[in-house]
């Protein structure tokens, strides 16, 4: 794959060595991250940050990732603060700002927005969620994390045992780690869901005929029963027809710190692409088991500024340009990581 100056639009783009090449330079990013070093890199070059749905830690992380190889950001927050509402087409409003941006990040609502989006762009596109379909970078960090956790564990991706649990139809963070994590070798998924937010025919297919083993269950304390790990998701109620057929899934699959010890294995990563939804009928991931060591969660969120920093170099060409202008940090950094 060569990323100078392509779009990233869908996980189907990567093989095993481009994930690969995009982990290496995700590792070289850290002394950025912590705040050790200081680059200029991308100092003048912009980032056109446009997110028409909701988002904390994605639009923000990408936004962190520029500023910290020295770029600067401009935000396009919601549909009605964009000429979008009064009816302009998604092939103008990108001719439009690929003049004013040297990347553009770009999440909606509607499934293949952020490919047509693409097309008409004249500078690089990377896709930050579009609809239930697909959200690659999400799948980029979640990946480098279970890479990490299994590290530290002594154990590797191939062979690894995943279970995917909640809203599978409408969840596009488990859609895209689901197609990346097939470019690995024999793994085992359970995929713990009720009947109707099944992942699709068409997913379950890509992961069998990759070699791996697919077993579904509606049923949450068998599921995790044996994973490395466990993959937990919000309902997308977003998503939903009605507020009120969303309100029949909720809170179906809760995990905490009693089940966890009774049916998970002692080390078991636990994972969730935020936000959970921590209000009382839902509350897919409780409270109790933050102080719990195998709480990936915010190790994933520091995760996602390393690789969105290393999509930003390698589609910009500046990998082996990052250390050339790097100073030492000289603030107060708290100890963060
Ligand atoms: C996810 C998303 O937007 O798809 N969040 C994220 O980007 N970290 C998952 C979700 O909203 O449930």
């Amino acid at each position: 794959m060569n990323f100078v100056g392509s779009h990233i639009l869908s996980v189907s783009q990567f093989d095993r060595r481009a994930v690969e090449r995009v982990f290496d330079v995700a590792d070289q990013m850290l002394p950025y991250a912590h705040r050790q070093l200081v680059t200029r890199v991308l100092e003048g070059a912009i980032l056109g940050n446009m997110f028409f749905e909701p988002s904390t830690r994605t639009r923000v992380s990408f936004g962190s990732a520029w500023n910290l190889l020295g770029g600067e950001v401009r935000e396009t927050t919601e549909i009605k603060a964009s000429a979008i509402a009064k009816g302009e087409s998604f092939y103008d409003t990108a001719r439009v700002l690929s003049g004013y941006s040297d990347v553009i990040v770009m999440r909606h609502q509607q499934e293949g927005s952020v490919d047509e989006f693409a097309i008409a762009s004249r500078v690089p596109v990377i896709n930050g969620g579009d609809g239930a379909n697909e959200h690659p970078s999400q799948a980029l960090l979640d990946l480098y994390t279970i890479r990490k956790e299994m590290t530290d564990r002594g154990k590797d991706i191939d062979g690894l045992r995943i279970a995917l649990v909640g809203d599978l139809r409408y969840g596009r963070a488990v859609h895209s780690l689901c197609k990346l994590l097939s470019l690995y070798s024999d793994l085992h998924f359970t995929l713990v869901s009720p009947p109707e937010l099944s992942l699709s025919k068409d997913y379950i297919d890509g992961i069998k005929s990759a070699g791996h083993e697919v077993i579904e269950s509606d049923e949450l304390h068998s599921g995790i029963r044996h994973a490395d790990i466990l993959y937990v998701t919000r309902t997308q109620e977003e998503r939903f027809p009605s507020q009120a057929e969303a309100d029949r899934y909720k809170g179906l699959f809760r995990l905490n710190q009693s089940i966890y010890t009774e049916y998970c294995e002692p080390n078991t990563v636990i994972m969730h692409p935020l936000p959970r939804d921590s209000r009382g009928n839902a509350n897919e991931l409780d409270n109790d088991l933050n102080e719990n060591p195998n709480l990936a969660i915010f190790r994933q969120t520091d995760n996602g500024v390393l690789v969105r920093m290393a999509l930003f170099a390698l589609i910009l060409d500046v990998v082996d340009k990052v250390g050339a202008t790097a100073t030492k940090v000289s603030w107060y950094t708290a100890k963060r990581f």
